[in-house]
């Protein structure tokens, strides 16, 4: 199927950049949230962005003006009829997604595939709340979406070749790399990662090191662009709070346990760089 308009529901930092890449590569996008103000949030971030890469010299100025000009907002799900395919990428909580999963599926054409941003929750599942599993697919993302290479594209247990194929080829399309993973929790990226990050924090916890000390090994030693902490502010301590349940609950092994300090910062409303403070202050 033809696909020319897509559906980005979700305008958080992984919508607004999913929205970026589709817009920027000549999609109409449709971008919904609950609110309006999310939504100009959003717009405004994808225009820095944008803008970016025009001081960059990656991108002409009109192709910037032509990528924000195919971007729709709006805040009834309804305007999402008109789409050929939909990303979610709202809240990384079961019920939030099913219920919105539900909608899709009486809103959308019963052709269009849908797909999930999620970072580990069960596509399967999440496939299982429509009538159309087959056409359920998870495609991951990583922040920054604009510049990070990498879509993992998940099978649920009922995703048909033919989904799979259209979305690994949408993916190479947005000039990304697809890299085909089964439906486990956390898939392959979230259930290697977050283990270290979560690691990381039980050093800071215990007094092995400073966070500035463990971002350093990690930088220095093993060259990993960001340090495990401040990699963990830059996702949101609440996300790597949710995906460690997902992982404890999922794999039932009890290597899974979020850190305590985690918990607490997070009970602390301490959920890194977009709330001004995390392992850093900003
Ligand atoms: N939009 C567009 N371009 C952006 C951007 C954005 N949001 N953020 C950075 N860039 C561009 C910059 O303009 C710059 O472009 P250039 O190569 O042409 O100069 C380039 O990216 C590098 O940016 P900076 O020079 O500003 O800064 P750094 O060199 O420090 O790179 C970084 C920033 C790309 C974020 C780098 O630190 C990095 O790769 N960090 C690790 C990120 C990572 O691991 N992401 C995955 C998180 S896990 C995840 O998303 C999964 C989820 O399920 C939890």
């Amino acid at each position: 199927m033809d696909i020319q308009k897509v559906g980005v529901v979700g305008a958080g930092t992984m919508g607004n950049g999913i929205a970026h890449v589709f817009a920027r590569q000549g999609y109409g996008v449709v971008l919904c949230d609950i609110e309006q103000t999310f939504l100009e949030r959003a717009l405004g971030t994808i225009g820095k962005n944008l803008e970016r890469e025009v001081a960059r010299q990656k991108l002409a100025p009109e192709a910037r003006d032509a990528a924000l000009a195919r971007i729709q907002t709006s805040t009834a799900r309804g305007a999402l009829a008109a789409c050929d395919f939909v990303v979610e990428a709202a809240t990384e909580r079961f019920e939030t997604k099913a219920e919105l999963f539900r909608e899709l599926d009486s809103i959308c054409r019963q052709n269009v595939a849908l797909a999930s941003n999620t970072s580990s929750i069960s596509i399967t599942r999440l496939a299982a709340q429509t009538r159309r599993p087959e056409r359920v697919i998870g495609m991951h993302f990583f922040n920054p979406v604009p510049v990070m290479k990498l879509v993992e594209v998940v099978r649920g247990l009922a995703t048909s070749d033919e989904t799979f194929h259209q979305v690994r080829e949408l993916a190479v399309r947005l000039g990304k790399t697809p890299v085909e993973v089964s439906d486990a929790p956390g898939f392959v990226s979230n259930r290697v990662l977050m283990p270290l990050l979560n690691e990381a924090m039980y050093a800071v916890m215990e007094g092995v090191a400073t966070p500035e000390a463990v971002d350093e090994v990690f930088k220095l030693g093993m060259a990993h662009p960001m340090g495990p902490l401040t990699l963990a502010d830059f996702i949101g301590l609440d996300v790597c709070l949710d995906i460690m349940r997902v992982l404890e609950n999922g794999l039932g092994d009890p290597k899974y346990r979020p850190c305590p300090l985690l918990v607490k910062m997070v009970d602390a409303g301490w959920l890194g760089r977009k709330s001004g403070r995390g392992f850093y202050k900003y």
